[in-house]
C-alpha cells in the first residue's frame, strides 16, 4: 500500500478529490442538490439497460430522517447523525426485457447498482458535498420499516453531507479522518495471464 491519494496515471482530479469522510457538519442540503446526484447515478450503464438501482433518501430536518438513521448500526450511526442526507440504496432482481412478458434477472444487479453508487458519489463530490456508503445498516429493518418488497435487496446506506470538524469524532475516528490510499496498480491489473498473489 502506497500512503499518497497521487495518482500513478493521469487521469482528472476528480477520482482522487472523492473520498468519504465521517465528520459531517450539521447542514442541511436542498432536496434540488440531492437530485443533481441522483441523476448522476441514472445514466450508470447496466445490463440490458434494465437500471436495476432504486434509492430511498430522508434529508437532515425532514420527518424521514429519524427513521433513516436508526437504520443504522451504531458504529456508523454517530458520526453519521450529523449528515445531511442519509440514502438507502436497492437493487432490483427481476425485470422484463423490452419484448418480453417474463421477468428474468441478469444477476449484475448488484454490479449495475454499484455503478450507479459511484455515479451519485462522484457527482456529489464535484458539486462540494461528500459521501459516505455504509454497509453497517439494519437490512431487516429497512424491509420491515420502509415497506422494501422481497425482490428488492438493500445494497447500502449512504451519508451525504459537507465536511464538519474531526474534532467532533470519537477518538478512535478522529485520527483515521484522513483520504485513504490505495494499493499499487501493478497489483491490480496483469495483461494476459492471471498472475496475482492475492
Ligand atoms: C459498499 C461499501 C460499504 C461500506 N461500509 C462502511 C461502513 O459501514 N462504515 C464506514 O465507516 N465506512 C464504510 N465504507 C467506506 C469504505 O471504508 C471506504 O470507501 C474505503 O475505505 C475507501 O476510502 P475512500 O472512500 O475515502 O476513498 C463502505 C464503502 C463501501 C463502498
Amino acid at each position: 500500500m502506497t500512503h499518497s491519494r497521487t495518482p500513478e496515471h493521469d487521469i482528472h482530479p476528480l477520482f482522487v478529490a472523492r473520498w468519504s469522510p465521517r465528520a459531517f457538519a450539521e447542514v442541511e442540503i436542498p432536496e434540488g442538490e440531492l437530485l443533481r446526484f441522483f441523476e448522476a447515478a441514472r445514466w450508470a450503464p447496466s445490463s440490458y439497460n434494465s437500471q436495476p438501482w432504486r434509492f430511498l433518501y430522508a434529508r437532515r430536518g425532514t420527518e424521514h430522517w429519524p427513521t433513516f438513521l436508526d437504520l443504522l448500526m451504531e458504529f456508523n450511526r454517530v458520526w453519521a447523525s450529523r449528515a445531511a442526507a442519509l440514502v438507502i440504496l436497492l437493487s432490483k432482481a427481476h425485470f422484463i426485457p423490452p419484448g418480453k412478458t417474463e421477468p428474468i434477472t441478469t444477476g449484475s444487479q448488484s454490479f449495475d447498482a454499484g455503478a450507479a453508487w459511484a455515479q451519485f458519489a462522484l457527482q456529489a463530490s464535484l458539486s462540494g458535498w461528500h459521501t459516505h456508503a455504509m454497509g453497517g445498516f439494519d437490512r431487516h429493518k429497512a424491509r420491515a420499516v420502509l415497506g422494501i418488497p422481497e425482490d428488492y435487496h438493500p445494497e447500502t446506506a449512504i451519508a451525504v453531507g459537507k465536511l464538519g470538524d474531526p474534532g467532533l469524532l470519537p477518538e478512535p475516528l478522529r485520527a483515521r479522518e484522513a483520504p485513504s490510499s490505495r494499493r499499487p496498480i501493478a497489483e491490480l491489473i496483469a495483461e494476459g495471464r492471471f498472475r496475482f498473489r492475492d
